[in-house]
């Protein structure tokens, strides 16, 4: 095509940067919008691939997750995030899970010892996660906006092998940070090294970003977070940040830790949306980026009120460099496709800065 025959091999241009821009604070024609979990059970192409294959099937399969992944971008998304999970890591580590219907993940053997701890595996991430390197090379091939890679943050990942599931109070995982911090903290290490060099990988095999979830750390005073969880966040972002592509850091819940959090560091910080994106954009600084912050529950709402939501937002960010347009947290399996849609078109036509 256009006299470039076998160019396969070689990565597609990227057209469409306003995403990578925002992220490192450049100005852009409108503000870039994408949402997490966009690939998923409210895409009537995602559900039918869903009844032949398993979620962890199709985390497994290059070409399935690089269909997958592709699926929301024809809603006009200006960033792809790799189809997988956070939780992908832990059975090469040793500890296997299934995701049970309706109940979510279910570990098989939570962890509750010394002795579980000490078999846990820091693994390569080539050996055992080698298939999400795989399709993070074939997307890059496909992709005319930039690929997010992401993974769990390790207190998110501790508090689902320690509850061996979700839980709503996180009781056992903070019993045993308080109990046995010495155990906590090799956990925490293990984990963490497993993230830093997965993270690595996933931006040497072509990701043009990563998020970091901690999506459930927002369950910490700011006290135990330092204590707890920082210097273990702090030491995988600060050599990720020294790949040259943009980290985010993410967490739900977490108006009190942003100010810890960004010590810790990330080049743009999540908010979610109980917290007012000017009031959240202060405790984070001006020097770096923010992402969200709509209720994904407001895409339930009716089509006019989810845009005076999105509207809202974007006021909040008051049109200033370095605002990436999100939700607050993932988007619902029961959410109107038509409406996601209309919020994308939205939000590019409300911030056009021409
Ligand atoms: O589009 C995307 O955002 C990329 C894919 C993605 C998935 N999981 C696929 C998935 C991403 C980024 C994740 C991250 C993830 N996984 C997080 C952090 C983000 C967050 O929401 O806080 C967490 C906590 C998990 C763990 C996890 N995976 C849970 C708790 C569940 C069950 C919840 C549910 O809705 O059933 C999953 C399953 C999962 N991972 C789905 C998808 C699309 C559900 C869809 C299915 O069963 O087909």
């Amino acid at each position: 095509r256009d006299g470039e025959g076998g160019s396969e091999l070689r990565s597609a241009p990227m057209i469409n940067d306003r995403f990578l821009r925002a992220c490192r604070r450049e100005p852009v024609d409108c503000t870039p919008i994408w949402m997490m979990r966009q690939a998923g059970r409210y895409m009537p192409e995602y559900r039918a691939l869903r009844e032949r294959y398993t979620l962890l099937e199709l985390c497994r399969n290059p070409e399935l997750a690089t269909q997958v992944t592709l699926q929301p971008l024809r809603l006009g998304m200006d960033a792809a995030i790799l189809f997988a999970d956070i939780l992908l890591p832990l059975e090469p580590m040793g500890a296997p899970f299934e995701f049970a219907a309706g109940e979510g993940p279910v570990i098989h053997a939570p962890v509750a010892t010394k002795a579980d701890v000490d078999k846990l595996r820091v693994i390569e991430p080539e050996e055992g996660l080698g298939y999400v390197l795989d399709a993070i090379r074939m997307l890059k091939k496909e992709l005319k906006v930039p690929l997010i890679g992401f993974a769990g943050a390790p207190f998110t990942l501790a508090s689902y092998l320690i509850e061996g599931g979700k839980s709503s109070q996180f009781a056992k995982a903070k019993r045993f940070m308080y109990t046995q911090p010495e155990v906590w903290n090799d956990l925490m290490a293990k984990l963490s090294e497993v993230v830093r060099k997965y993270l690595r990988k996933q931006i040497e095999a072509g990701a043009d970003a990563v998020q970091l979830f901690d999506s459930w750390v927002g369950q910490l005073s700011a006290d135990d977070y330092r204590t707890y969880v920082q210097p273990h966040v702090r030491n995988i972002l600060k050599d990720v940040e020294t790949c040259g592509v943009p980290v985010i850091h993410f967490g739900t819940g977490t108006y009190h830790l942003l100010e810890a959090q960004r010590e810790a560091g990330g080049t743009v910080i999540g908010l979610d949306w109980r917290t007012p994106i000017a009031d959240g954009w202060a405790k984070v600084g001006a020097d770096r980026a923010v992402q969200g912050n709509l209720d994904p529950i407001t895409l339930l709402a009716p089509r006019e009120l989810a845009e005076k939501h999105a509207a809202r937002v974007l006021e909040q960010a008051g049109g200033k460099n370095g605002h990436i347009f999100n939700l607050g947290h993932g988007i619902l399996p029961e959410t109107p496709v038509a409406t996601v849609q209309a919020v994308v078109d939205f939000v590019h036509r409300t911030s056009s800065r021409s």
